[in-house]
Order: C-alpha cells, then sequence, then structure tokens
C-alpha cells in the first residue's frame, strides 16, 4: 500500500535502483572506512547535491561541525517524512511514524511519554535481564560450536530480546518479526523490501498494541497505556514502539558484530575488553561508536524556507542529509589520525553517533549498557575467540542506513 502511494505521489521506487552511484557513497564503505569521497567532500564542499532520480534536491553534509549545527536547530528543518509522500495532509495508519520522523509539538509530547522508561533507574532493571539474555546467548553459540555464527547466536538474538522486554512485546512473531527488521533499512533490491518491510512491521506492532490495550502487559507499551490511557491513541503508540524497536535492533546489533571484528585486529584490544576496568571497557565502547558509526546518516532534514546554508543556497522542501559517518571521522572533532580505531583517543569533540539535539537518540545509554555487558562477557567466555575469515571476505551490509554485517563466523 505505502508502495502504491509513493508510486502515486510521484516517486517511482523503481528509480531508486537507479540511483547515480555518486549518491550511494554516503551507505557505502571501504571496510569499516567510509569511501574517499566523503573526506575529499568535507575538505572542499560543506554541502554536496546529491544527484538523485527524484524531483526533490538532497544536501549532504560531512563535517562534524555542519552537522552538529543542522541536527541543533530544531526551528529550520523538518523531520516529517509526509513531506515526501503527500505535502501536508494529515498522517494515516500508513504513514511512517516514530520520534524520529515527527516535529514538536507532537515530538515533544511524545517523547515526553517515552522518556521515563530510559532514565538510568528504569535502565539499571533491564541490566540483569540483559546480563543474562548474553550468557544464554553465549551458551547457544558454545553449543553450537566453533565456526558457528556469531550474528545469529549473539549479535541480533541481544538487543531483540532487550527491546521485546522493554517495551512489554509477546515472543510469538519474533521470527517473522525480526525478519522484518533487516529488510527494512536496505535499499539494495531498489527499496521495494524495505517499505514493504516497513509497513509489515507496522502492522504487527498495531496489532500488538491492540491487544495490549485490552490488557496491558508489564513493559512500556503496557505501562503508557495506564498512565496516558486514551490521552494517546494508537497510531502514536504503535509509531513510537516501530521507533524504537527499528532505531535500537540493527544498530546494536550491527555495532556487537562490527565491533567484534574490530577488536580481533589486535590482541591489545582484545585484551582491554576482557581485562579492563569498567572505564578501560566504557572507552573502547565510546571509540566503537564513533569508529565504526553504524548509523550512517541521520534521519532526512526538510528545509522549512528557502536560505543560505553553508555557502549554499537552499530551498523549502529540500532535504538536508548529515553523513555522521563522515562527521565523527572529521579531524576537527575526532583529532588525529581519524580513520584508526584508537580506545586511548582524546577527541576535540564528542561523537555524533547518537545524533545530537532534539532527535538524539532516546535508546544511548541503553545501547551502551547493552554493549559494555555483551562485549566483555563475549571476550570472557571465548578466550581464544577469532575470525574464521579474514575481515575482507565477509559480506557487509551495502547501501544500508544502518551498517552492519549478517553472518560473522568464529571459532574459538
Ligand atoms: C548503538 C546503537 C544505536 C545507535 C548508533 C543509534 C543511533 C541513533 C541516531 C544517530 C539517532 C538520531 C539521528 C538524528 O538525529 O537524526 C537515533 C534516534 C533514535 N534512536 Fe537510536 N541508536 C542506537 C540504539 C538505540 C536503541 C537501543 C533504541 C531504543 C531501544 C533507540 C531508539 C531511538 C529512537 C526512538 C530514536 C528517535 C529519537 C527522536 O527522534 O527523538 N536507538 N538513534
Amino acid at each position: 500500500m505505502l508502495v502504491k502511494r509513493i508510486q502515486k505521489n510521484g516517486i517511482d521506487l523503481s528509480a531508486l535502483a537507479f540511483i547515480p552511484e555518486q549518491t550511494k557513497i554516503p551507505l557505502q564503505r571501504n571496510g569499516m572506512d567510509a569511501l574517499p569521497e566523503i573526506a575529499q567532500w568535507r575538505a572542499t564542499e560543506p554541502m554536496h547535491k546529491l544527484e538523485l532520480p527524484f524531483t526533490f534536491t538532497a544536501f549532504l553534509v560531512t563535517g562534524h561541525d555542519e552537522a552538529r549545527t543542522i541536527l541543533t536547530d530544531r526551528d529550520s528543518y523538518s523531520n516529517d517524512i509526509r513531506h515526501l509522500f503527500h505535502g501536508d495532509g494529515p498522517a494515516t495508519a500508513e504513514d511512517i511514524g516514530g520520534l524520529g520522523f515527527t516535529d514538536p509539538p507532537l515530538h515533544t509530547r511524545l517523547r515526553k511519554i517515552v522518556t521515563p522508561e530510559f532514565t538510568m533507574r528504569r535502565l539499571a532493571r533491564l541490566e540483569p535481564m540483559i546480563t543474562e539474555f548474553v550468557e544464554t546467548q553465549l551458551d547457544a553459540l558454545e553449543a553450537e560450536g566453533s565456526g558457528s555464527d556469531l550474528c545469529k547466536a549473539v549479535a541480533f538474538p541481544i538487543p531483540f530480546q532487550t527491546i521485546c522486554a522493554l517495551l512489554g512485546l509477546d515472543y510469538a512473531d519474533r521470527d517473522a518479526f525480526a525478519k522484518l527488521g533487516s529488510d527494512r533499512f536496505d535499499a539494495t533490491n531498489g527499496g521495494a523490501a524495505a517499505f514493504g518491510a516497513v509497513s509489515d512491521q507496522r502492522k504487527f506492532l498495531f496489532e500488538a498494541v491492540a491487544r495490549q490495550r485490552e490488557v496491558p502487559g508489564p513493559g512500556m507499551l503496557g505501562q503508557i497505556i495506564r498512565d496516558e490511557g486514551d490521552a494517546i491513541s494508537d497510531f502514536d503508540l504503535a509509531g513510537l514502539a516501530d521507533g524504537i524497536f527499528t532505531g535500537g535492533y540493527e544498530t546494536t546489533a550491527g555495532m556487537i558484530a562490527l565491533g567484534t571484528i574490530v577488536l580481533l585486529q589486535d590482541p591489545a584490544y582484545a585484551d582491554l575488553i576482557r581485562n579492563g576496568t569498567p572505564e578501560d571497557v566504557d572507552r573502547v565502547v565510546e571509540e566503537l561508536l564513533r569508529y565504526l558509526s553504524v548509523v550512517q546518516v541521520a534521519f532526512p532534514r526538510f528545509a522549512k524556507q528557502d536560505m543560505l546554508l553553508f555557502g549554499q543556497q537552499v530551498k523549502a522542501g529540500d532535504v538536508i542529509l548529515a553523513s555522521l559517518n563522515g562527521a565523527n571521522r572529521d579531524p576537527e572533532a575526532a583529532g588525529e589520525r581519524p580513520d584508526e580505531f584508537d580506545p586511548l583517543r582524546v577527541p576535540k569533540s564528542g561523537h555524533l553517533a547518537f545524533g545530537h539535539g532534539i532527535h538524539r537518540c532516546i535508546g544511548a545509554e541503553l545501547a551502551r549498557m547493552e554493549l559494555r555487558i555483551a562485549l566483555p562477557l563475549l571476550f570472557r567466555r571465548f578466550p581464544d575467540l577469532a575470525l574464521v575469515k579474514p575481515p575482507e571476505d565477509l559480506t557487509f551490509r551495502q547501501l544500508s542506513f544502518v551498517f552492519g554485517v549478517d553472518e560473522l563466523p568464529v571459532s574459538f
């Protein structure tokens, strides 16, 4: 349905398959690095115009200061993706919802509703559960034996179970649901799978919310229904759940799998995560977040009015994309040798892996908690953990908004 609507509204999805090579660059990698064009654009063109087979104009921002400026400016841009589909018409059940695609004042209201679920106190209650999920999945990896897939046994199930527990979703449809999640960000096949997955996943969440309206569960959905009652619509609640699920699943899974690859590249890194103090573990996790920047570009920002931005004339409706991957490798922020993973790095400015401003990742502390628990336990459980294939033989995601690897055979 959504695909039809987009076509009806003048964006031909089959055109996605013909996106000029230059425009794919922000979503491509050379190993873990951004393509060299990103650094070139950062040095010479603070606003790089992307060639698109659609009628709208898009610019890519690759510098740390520029990206931060855009993410901070809540007045000049809209995140409401409906602009792409049907101008300013009202939202319908087919639309993509969630905090990331919503503007104030609705964004402010919805974010306030979910914020209490992400306080350190609430998250601390999840900690023993996450530790248990990790131990169980490490048992599963061990049982499958040396040579088995770390993504399947560990990297995907940990965030998946964490978010299911956080939301209070039942587990019945978990496999189908997980599958929908992975198609969602993938534009490799022209984007149709991604748009199909969005609507299927939303349908599932609508049904889950409807069930919880009848019998509010113990998790976040039930809590919001108890606190807010009819003050929050099913549409907004399913949208919130959708945003939290997709925001927290592939991102954290990508970080666990890619983080493992990076840490296995040098025995000193593996030793630091295995035997380091909690402060050492924090530093490793922060540097992995910067270095990997798994969310490659922030949510699209739509200019609300004509303006001059970093020397470039922008028209109302133009799309501005902030390359977080580019921003986090900017030497002005990361310091020297930005393309190296260095857990001892003292950056000049904080990384933007979780974004910045009003849309900054609401799950940042939860993600950090999962990584700080999962990575040390993994390396302690398997002291001789190693990759079965060298990194250059692994299949990394191509053209996915969330960078990752879907299969990671490991030996131990
Ligand atoms: C390492 C893992 C993660 C990374 C790298 C990440 C990254 C990001 C980024 C870059 C943004 C905002 C981009 C922008 O301003 O346009 C964002 C927003 C968001 N993230 Fe995360 N995220 C992660 C984990 C999570 C988790 C665990 C959850 C929830 C369980 C979550 C839920 C969200 C939500 C709901 C938003 C939208 C917030 C808003 O618009 O107000 N994320 N995330």
